[in-house]
């Protein structure tokens, strides 16, 4: 389906990524850092790397409007300047452009209606597939375990995009080896536009890639001569540093008015509570505008937001009152982690495995915001409502309970699933067209899993016994908090909590299509807390 091009001064940044020779002019630095008191500019000083920013670092070629064409991906390794010292191996996913420039892990632009044509030529060495996370396909374009792409094959991804206006994103998702592989690099960003998504923009006066940003939230663990090491088989692997776009310590120049940021969190386990503190730290409420989905019917004034691995948030800050060179902190702010697991299975060395990584729940410092001295911010009008897209709750939706667990062994389990138990076999069948409410519990010995379905956005329609840090972010009666009254493709379930989702099961496709329902952690997954399921006629 050929589409106008919703705003033509959009198609020069239709494409952004990583592009060699970019980050060396950086000087990237690597200091050990710990936060502690006193003022935010003191402690936050070795932010001094500018933000890499899709489709503006560098100049790209189109992409996804170019829906019949297509664009090429070839995935491959690519020594990049992360830190002081020697190059860090990438895993990406590299177009050539018609000019010659590699860029790396683009962002893709999409439009809702229009369709995504995208050949992966594997060039690894082994095994991977991309799965289009989020977007509700068919399972030949969901590029999950199912359908591998050896080393030296291609195949083409192309499908039209059913999905709202939003962020998602692809990223490898072979069976066994997605922690491993998303790790060392392979993910990007998707950035899907519709009207409501045009008109939000509009009325705020946003100007993508200046104060409209998507962000890739990202750690990784560095280990010697800046290697970003992953061990198939680990466990929780958090990272010594988090990368933004693959920016360490990066700080972003905004002007004074309204400042988007649409983050991903891309990351294989941590968890983070997304929040903003300025110079006295104090903590900057900031308004939630949409989730995985895209965007809420209403914005919400909140101060933190947790953004589980494979999440996204739509966050927008009020910079309009701020002076030039006022600063601000996004940071993931303390909460409990509930790592109620401790113990269970085989001993785990943290400190050793994650060297300087900070642990879960603590303070740490994401990306330095400073406000600089040029005009002309986006002073537009927050309007009291962004979408008209409503999902009613059904009563009388089949009930299907799943129980998240932990075996003495340490291994995971969904009721009585392992995918690899299961030999990967499709554990049940949907009809077509039903919908369901799945009634997830997690055992209080347990920790937070963020839960993922393939093919298809959920509502959730409550949560029950949550935490206190959960329930006192509840909106209404059914315990939800602003972010469950969005579209979610991720929903994080806290121990001892039972998060309850109602999916439809309508789709165009037709025959047998299988799908995975899984722990976005990624090394829960590779353990096999995951289990497929197949929507039949
Ligand atoms: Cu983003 Cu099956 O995962
Ligand atoms: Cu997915
Ligand atoms: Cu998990």
């Amino acid at each position: 389906m050929e589409q106008a091009p919703p705003n033509p001064g959009r198609r020069t940044w239709v494409l952004g990524g990583l592009a060699a020779g970019i980050a060396a002019a950086a000087g990237y630095i690597g200091l050990k850092h710990r936060p502690g008191p006193g003022r935010l500019a003191d402690h936050a000083a070795h932010f001094v790397n500018p933000l890499r920013i899709p489709g503006k670092s560098t100049r790209l070629g189109e992409a996804s409007d170019a829906a019949d064409a297509g664009i090429v991906l070839q995935t491959g390794i690519h020594p990049q300047p992360l830190r002081e010292g020697p190059l860090s191996d990438v895993w990406a996913y590299a177009q050539r452009t018609a000019t010659g420039q590699v860029q790396l892990n683009p962002t893709l632009f999409a439009r809702s209606g229009g369709r995504l044509k995208v050949t992966l030529e594997n060039r690894l060495g082994d095994d991977t597939t991309i799965h289009w996370h989020g977007f509700s396909v068919d399972e030949a374009n969901d590029g999950s375990g199912l359908h591998p792409v050896r080393h030296g094959d291609s195949r083409t991804y192309d499908f039209e995009i059913r999905n709202r206006a939003g962020l998602y994103w692809y990223h490898a998702h072979p069976h066994g080896q997605t922690g491993m592989q998303v790790h060392k690099g392979l993910a990007g960003l998707v950035v899907v536009e519709d009207e409501e998504e045009l008109a939000l923009q509009k009325a705020l006066g946003l100007t993508w890639g200046v104060d409209d940003l998507a962000l890739s939230i990202s750690d990784k663990q560095f280990g010697l001569r800046n290697k970003i090491v992953h061990e198939v088989g680990a466990d929780d692997w958090v990272g010594d540093k988090v990368l933004i776009n693959w920016t360490p310590d990066p700080v972003f120049e905004a002007r004074r008015g309204w400042l988007r940021l649409r983050l991903a969190n891309t990351s294989n386990a941590r968890l983070y509570c997304i929040g903003f503190d300025d110079e006295g730290r104090r903590r900057r409420p900031f308004h939630l505008l949409g989730t995985d989905g895209g965007l809420l019917d209403r914005p919400y004034r909140m101060d933190s937001v947790f953004l589980g691995p494979g999440q996204r948030v739509d966050i927008l800050l009020d910079l309009r009152g701020h002076a030039p060179g006022d600063l601000l902190m996004m940071r993931s702010v303390v909460y409990d982690p509930m790592e109620n697991d401790a113990g269970i299975g085989p001993p785990e060395d943290f400190a050793m495995e994650h060297p300087g990584a900070t642990p879960m729940g603590e303070d740490l410092d994401l990306m330095l915001i400073r406000v600089n001295d040029q005009g002309g911010g986006a002073s537009g009008t927050l309007p009291e409502r962004l979408s008209t897209h409503a999902v009613g709750i059904r009563e009388d939706a089949a009930r299907r309970p799943f129980r998240l667990w932990i075996q003495d062994t340490g291994r995971w389990m969904i009721n009585h699933w392992n995918h690899h138990l299961a030999h990967g076999h499709d554990v049940f069948e949907i009809a077509r067209g039903s919908v369901e409410r799945w009634d997830i519990t997690n055992d209080m010995r347990s920790m937070p899993h963020p839960m993922h379905l393939h093919g298809f956005q959920f509502v959730v329609t409550g949560r029950a016994n949550s935490p206190k840090q959960v329930s006192e972010r509840a909106i209404d009666p059914r315990g939800r908090t602003p972010q469950d009254t969005g579209l979610l493709d991720t929903v994080l379930i806290w121990p001892g909590e039972t998060v309850s989702i109602q999916i439809d099961f309508s789709q165009p496709f037709a025959g047998r299509q299988r799908y995975m329902f899984h722990c976005h952690n990624l090394e829960h997954e590779d353990q096999g807390m995951m289990i497929g399921f197949a929507v039949i006629d």
